[in-house]
């Protein structure tokens, strides 16, 4: 069995790759293929005069990065209450002693 704080370890790496990801993949949808970018009506009609607008960046869509965003919300929720119930006694413990002096 593994030991705690390797347990501890592991999901502390695994949430910093996960937040790493989060902040990753929300960065391209918000500065590289901003909203409008999957249609075609903007390059039909001329474009909107701010240089070339990107489909798709490492052949994945604007809607394609959201659903990777979107997994990795899940996936950093589920962390977060494995973290909160590892450290359960901690926290008992630490709100206990406010109401104990
Ligand atoms: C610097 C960090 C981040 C940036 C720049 C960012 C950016 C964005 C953008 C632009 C959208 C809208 C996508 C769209 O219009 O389709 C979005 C949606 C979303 N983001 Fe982030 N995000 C960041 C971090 C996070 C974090 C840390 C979480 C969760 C813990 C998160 C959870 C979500 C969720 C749940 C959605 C909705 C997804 C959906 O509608 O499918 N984001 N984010």
């Amino acid at each position: 069995m593994m030991s705690r704080n390797t347990l501890n370890f592991i999901l502390g790496l695994v949430s910093f790759l996960n937040l790493s990801g989060l902040v990753f993949t929300g960065f391209i949808m918000k500065y590289i293929l901003p909203p409008g970018t999957g249609g075609v009506g903007r390059i039909l009609h001329g474009g909107t005069g701010r240089g070339v607008l990107y489909k798709e960046l490492w052949s994945m869509t604007r809607h394609e990065w959201g659903s990777i965003h979107f997994y990795l919300a899940v996936m950093f929720v589920v962390l977060m209450i494995i973290h909160i119930i590892l450290h359960w006694t901690w926290i008992k413990y630490y709100v206990k002693s406010f109401f104990s002096h």
